[in-house]
C-alpha cells in the first residue's frame, strides 16, 4: 500500500517537473492563441461576441468567471490559482478599480513575464504551488482557477488550500474541463483521448465532476453551483485546428524550428479537441461556491 502511494507521489512529481518545463518553453506560443495572453478556452455569448473572434471569446471567459465572484465596490483582494502570465488578472484590474491581486504559478518564465506586464498595477505574481501557498488563513475575498487545477487532477488538496486562504464569505470560481464519469467508466476512445491529453499537457488527470462537488462539500464550501458550459466553450475549441495549422505554417515560412514543447502543446490541443467530441464523457464547467 505504502509502495503504491510512493509510486503515485513520484509520478505526480515527474508530471510537475514536465509541466514547469512545458510552460517555461511553450508560454510564448500562446501569444499566437491570444493577443492578451489568455491561456484558456473562450466563452461564446450570442449577440455579445462572435464565434470568429477568438480573443473576445477568451476575454468573455474572464468576464464570466469574474461575474460569479460577486466582486463588491469595496476594497477587494483576489488570488488567481495557476495564473499563467496574468491575463485574467489584467482583465480583472481593468474592470474593477477597487481590486488588488496575487497570482501563483510554478513557471519562472510566467512569473517574470507576468510581473513585467503588471508593472505599476496593484498585483504580483509569485512562484508558488497552489496546493500549498505561503498566504495566511483568511486572506482573500475572492479566488479563481481557470484551467489550472487540472494539472493536479482537481484534487481535494487544491480545494482545501483555496478554502484556507479565503476569508469567510469569500467566493471561489473554477472554470475547467472535467470528466462526466469516473476514468475507469470511460469508453475506449474517451479513455485514449483523456490519457493522451494528460500526457501532452502535463496533467495528472481531469477530476470527475461528481467527485469534485463532493470534495468541495467535504472541504466546507457552501452554495455550490455547477454549470455545464460545454456548448459555450465549443466554438473556441473549434479554433484549435486552424490555430495549429497557421502556427506551424508561420514557423515554416520564417524558417524557425518547432520546439519539442511547442509540438507537445500542439498535440495536446489536438487531443483537447478529440476529447471534446466525446460529449458523454467530457464537459466544461464553471463551478462557483462560497466559504
Ligand atoms: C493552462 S494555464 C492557465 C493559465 C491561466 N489560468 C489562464 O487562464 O490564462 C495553467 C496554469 O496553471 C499553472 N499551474 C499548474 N500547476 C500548478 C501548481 N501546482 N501551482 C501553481 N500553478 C500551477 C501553470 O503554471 C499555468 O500557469
Amino acid at each position: 500500500m505504502e509502495n503504491i502511494a510512493l509510486k503515485h507521489q513520484e509520478k505526480e512529481e515527474k508530471i510537475k517537473i514536465e509541466m514547469v518545463d512545458f510552460y517555461n518553453e511553450a508560454t510564448e506560443d500562446y501569444e499566437f492563441w491570444s493577443k492578451d495572453l489568455n491561456m484558456h478556452f473562450g466563452y461564446y455569448k450570442p449577440f455579445t461576441n462572435s464565434v470568429f473572434k477568438r480573443n473576445s471569446m477568451l476575454n468573455e471567459m474572464n468576464n464570466q468567471v469574474l461575474k460569479r465572484l460577486n466582486i463588491s465596490t469595496k476594497k477587494t483582494n483576489l488570488i488567481d490559482l495557476g495564473c499563467g502570465v496574468g491575463g485574467t488578472i489584467r482583465y480583472a484590474l481593468k474592470k474593477h478599480k477597487n481590486l488588488s491581486a496575487f497570482g501563483v504559478t510554478l513557471s519562472s518564465f510566467q512569473v517574470e513575464k507576468g510581473n513585467a506586464l503588471l508593472e505599476g498595477k496593484p498585483a504580483t505574481i509569485l512562484n508558488e504551488n497552489y496546493n500549498k501557498t505561503s498566504f495566511q488563513d483568511n486572506t482573500f475575498n475572492a479566488a479563481l482557477a481557470i484551467e489550472s487545477l487540472c494539472h493536479s487532477g482537481h484534487k481535494k488538496e487544491s480545494l482545501k488550500e483555496a478554502y484556507r486562504i479565503l476569508k469567510p464569505g469569500g467566493r471561489f470560481v473554477i472554470a475547467d474541463a472535467f470528466l462526466k464519469k469516473e476514468e475507469q467508466e470511460l469508453c475506449y476512445g474517451a479513455q485514449y483521448s483523456h490519457r493522451r491529453l494528460c500526457d501532452h499537457w502535463s496533467l495528472t488527470n481531469l477530476g470527475s465532476i461528481n467527485n469534485v462537488k463532493k470534495h468541495l462539500e467535504q472541504t466546507g464550501f457552501k452554495n455550490i453551483k455547477i454549470e455545464d458550459i460545454s456548448y459555450r466553450v465549443a466554438p473556441s475549441v473549434l479554433h484549435v485546428p486552424f490555430a495549429i495549422v497557421t502556427f506551424i505554417l508561420k514557423k515554416l515560412i520564417n524558417f524557425k524550428p518547432l520546439k519539442r514543447e511547442s509540438l507537445h502543446n500542439l498535440k495536446g490541443s489536438f487531443y483537447a479537441l478529440l476529447s471534446g467530441l466525446h460529449l458523454k464523457s467530457f464537459g466544461y464547467y464553471i463551478i462557483s461556491c462560497t466559504k
